[in-house]
């Protein structure tokens, strides 16, 4: 096991109704906040009224911002930290999905520093002072509200990029499982999806004498399969929605990945995915990681025979351990297909003629010094290609 140092400030407030008392949470914080949201789902569903009406009775004063689009964009930061800065805003209300949360993280790290809010994207420095961000969260897909993590495209440049700093973890989150009720069944798979690579991107490891990890890996994958499947045939089942939203946080907010050497060479082949072509990040990553599997597993075949038997059961007298890893990469692919997820770049409309110019991006080289992607093995932009296709 490796050495780690771990603090994850977020408190996580869950169930039901919770966020009715939003007021009353901010309140020992803020006056005064933006209400940062995306397009009408939270009109729709009633959760809108029901926030105003809580600010409203704790005397808070809000300035809204809605618009954040999936794959947030860098325009709409400025827009925040602009108006943060001309109503003199200091915390930031975030109810969405993982798009408004990481829009507001951005805008959070872009109030308080003079230089422009990208710098942390393409250098990834450390920032002295950010504001406080507090959510709401209408999606359990990226883990957001409680990661330490914003991703955001910069839509000029066809970017997207992510930046990592314990001090932009939320302050505090609210989770209901109710207010998952509304979301369409693609948006489910695909945040099923996402929440278990954010596990596997930490699972696969050439790190030894990591069981306490591996399992907890291993049983919250079991979980968000198990219960995906359940929401599949009943969008409002409350007890599916809390395990996965439950689940969705856990494999996000760093305590799976402690004392072991990730990977995360699936969300970088899948960011330039979604900064070209816009596609939705967990169908992107559904569409790429059986072929990662594919492409890497006898690097270390142990660990994929592992992940065979425990997690896709596998029976461990299987022919022999190739075809046993490849059974549960199969199986895997199959669990994806059967949620309505795409398993091809081909079904998520990408065509081939940008696969080089992806490989190429998602590993720097037509930035300067290549940059290897991934910590189970490195992968260059010839290799990246050979996945892609
Ligand atoms: O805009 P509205 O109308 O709210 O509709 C949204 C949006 O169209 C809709 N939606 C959200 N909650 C709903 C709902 N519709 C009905 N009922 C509800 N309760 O869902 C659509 C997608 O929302 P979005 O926030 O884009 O999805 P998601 O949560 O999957 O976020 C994806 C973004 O997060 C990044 C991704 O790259 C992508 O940009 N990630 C962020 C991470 C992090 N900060 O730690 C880690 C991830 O690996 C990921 O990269
Ligand atoms: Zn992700």
């Amino acid at each position: 096991m490796l050495n780690f140092d771990y603090q994850n400030r977020t408190r996580i407030i869950f169930g039901k109704d919770k966020q009715k008392e939003i007021g009353a949470f901010i309140k020992p914080y803020a006056n005064k906040v933006l209400f940062h949201y995306g397009g009408q789902s939270i009109k729709k569903s009633g959760l809108y009224q029901e926030v105003v009406d809580s600010l409203n009775r704790e005397n808070i004063e809000f300035v809204e911002l809605p618009g954040v689009q999936p794959n947030p964009r860098l325009s709409l930061v400025y827009e925040g930290i602009r108006l943060c800065r001309e109503n003199g805003i200091e915390f930031i209300l975030a109810v969405g999905g993982g798009s408004v949360l990481d829009s507001s993280k951005a805008i959070a790290l872009g109030v308080p520093y003079d230089g422009d809010v990208w710098d942390y994207y393409l250098t990834r420095k450390e920032a002295d002072k950010v504001l406080d961000v507090a959510t709401i969260l209408t999606l359990p897909a990226t883990g957001s509200e409680s990661s330490d993590s914003s991703v955001i495209t910069n839509e000029e440049a066809q970017l997207k990029l992510g930046y990592g700093s314990d001090k932009i973890r939320p302050l505090f989150s609210v989770m209901n499982p109710e207010l998952f009720f509304t979301l369409p069944k693609h948006q489910m798979a695909n945040g099923a999806c996402d929440m278990m690579s954010h596990i596997m991107e930490r699972y696969f490891t050439n790190t030894l004498h990591t069981d306490v990890t591996d399992g907890l890996c291993e049983s919250t994958l079991k979980a968000i399969m198990k219960n995906a499947l359940i929401l599949k045939d009943d969008m409002q089942n409350y007890d599916a929605w809390a395990e996965v939203s439950f689940a969705g946080s856990i494999a996000h907010n760093g305590l799976l990945g402690l004392g072991r050497m990730q990977d995360w060479a699936c969300h970088k082949m899948e960011h330039e995915l979604s900064a070209i072509y816009d596609v939705a990040h967990g169908a992107g990553l559904a569409a790429v990681t059986p072929s990662w599997m594919r492409s890497v597993y006898q690097e270390n075949i142990g660990m994929f025979l592992q992940f065979a038997v425990n997690v896709m059961g596998v029976e461990a007298s299987f022919r022999d351990p190739d075809a046993a890893v490849l059974e549960g990469i199969r199986r895997l692919e199959q669990f994806f297909a059967d949620l309505g997820l795409p398993v091809t770049l081909t079904e998520l409309g990408i065509e081939e003629k940008d696969y080089e110019r992806m490989a190429k991006k998602a590993t720097w080289f037509d930035r300067g010094p290549e940059r290897p992607i991934g910590g189970l093995k490195k992968l260059y932009w010839q290799d990246v290609l050979q996945i892609y296709k």
